[in-house]
């Protein structure tokens, strides 16, 4: 196993390619060099394994990657549900390695929204969907007046406005998962996590709930973190980051082309590996066997290229 170590400056792992949303600002989620190791008896299982991240304020990114890869580690530990063994996280102006416990529960209240990917885990079954958007801003202590007011606004802008008495029960699975939203959204959280939040959706109804999740990023000015295994949702965001082996690997981006900005054809999509801070790169595994690379290689500069060959014996 690789040490957990201490990682360069936050700025040293930003992308070199293609401004990103807020690219120029300092980043609002800083991830560097995270460990995350369970002990299960006798055995340790690296769930992360040097994890490099900056998400700018306001970006709306998604995280995807294969069953097992660290998706929901890494949301759990964002969300302070869970903290990492080694590493830095930082959260706008919390610093998630180093605080108390009762800065912990602060952080989950004012700080972060949460969205489970089950839908009956985000609602109370016995609170209309109303009572269910007023309940965190009864226990941020909101006068109750407010409160009505901001969950009757909140339930319209994911268009429930007329659903507002129902029970979860009689809702459908993308209206939960509407309502869900509006909770997270309750206590004006600068940071929305959504774990899988279209994973017991079907397809359209998906997109509806992906939809939203970026209306609100761009009225609310949200920063928003989705985890999916999803391909598709990789490309309707501006920027998706592959976890592989507990480490991010690549990155997606929505490339804004010229003919859409004057008004026609779609976006297109780029992949970028990312180089962290201590200049790793993953190379894809197909690519190693098509270029027959092996377990060592030859890294030279050609004509302001970098090659790769097989290191020959
Ligand atoms: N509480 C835990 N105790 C022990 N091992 C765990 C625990 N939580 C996660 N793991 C392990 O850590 C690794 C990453 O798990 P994680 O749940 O983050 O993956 P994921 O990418 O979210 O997968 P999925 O797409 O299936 O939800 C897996 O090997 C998993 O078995
Ligand atoms: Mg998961």
């Amino acid at each position: 196993m690789t040490d957990p170590k201490k990682s360069g400056s936050a700025a040293s792992q930003a992308p070199a390619v293609a401004a990103q949303p807020g690219a120029d600002q300092t980043p609002y989620i800083t991830c560097s060099d995270v460990f995350k190791i369970y002990k299960v008896a006798d055995l340790e299982v690296v769930a992360l394994r040097g994890l490099d991240l900056t998400v700018g304020p306001g970006e709306i990114i998604a995280i995807v990657g294969a069953s097992g890869s660290g998706k929901s580690t890494l949301l759990n530990i964002l969300a302070g549900f869970d903290s990492p063994s080694a590493g830095t996280v930082r959260v706008g102006k919390f610093d998630l390695l180093n605080m108390t416990r009762s800065e912990v529960v602060d952080y989950r209240r004012r700080e972060v929204g949460f969205i489970w990917q089950q839908t009956s885990r985000n609602l109370f079954p016995y609170l209309s969907a109303l009572e269910n958007v007023e309940l965190p801003m009864v226990l941020s202590g909101s006068a109750p007046s407010a409160r009505t007011a901001r969950a009757r606004e909140l339930l319209d802008l994911v268009g429930l406005s007329h659903r507002i008495k129902h029970r979860p029960e009689i809702l459908s699975g993308g209206e939960q998962q509407r309502v869900a939203i509006a909770v997270a959204l309750a206590n004006r959280p600068p940071l929305l996590l959504a774990d899988e939040p279209t994973g017991e959706l079907d397809d359209e109804t998906g997109r509806e709930v992906l939809e939203l999740l970026n209306r609100v990023n761009q009225e609310l000015k949200t920063t928003i973190v989705v985890v999916t295994h999803d391909p598709a949702i990789a490309t309707s965001v501006e920027r998706a980051i592959a976890i592989r082996d507990g480490k991010t690997s690549t990155e997606i981006r929505r490339m804004v082309s010229y003919a859409r900005r004057i008004g026609g054809q779609s976006d297109r999509t780029r992949e970028f590996q990312i180089v962290d801070a201590s200049g790793r790169v993953q190379v894809p595994r197909q690519l190693i066997e098509l270029a027959g690379l092996g377990d060592r290689v030859v890294v030279e500069a050609v004509d302001g290229n970098v090659i790769l060959r097989p290191a020959e014996d």
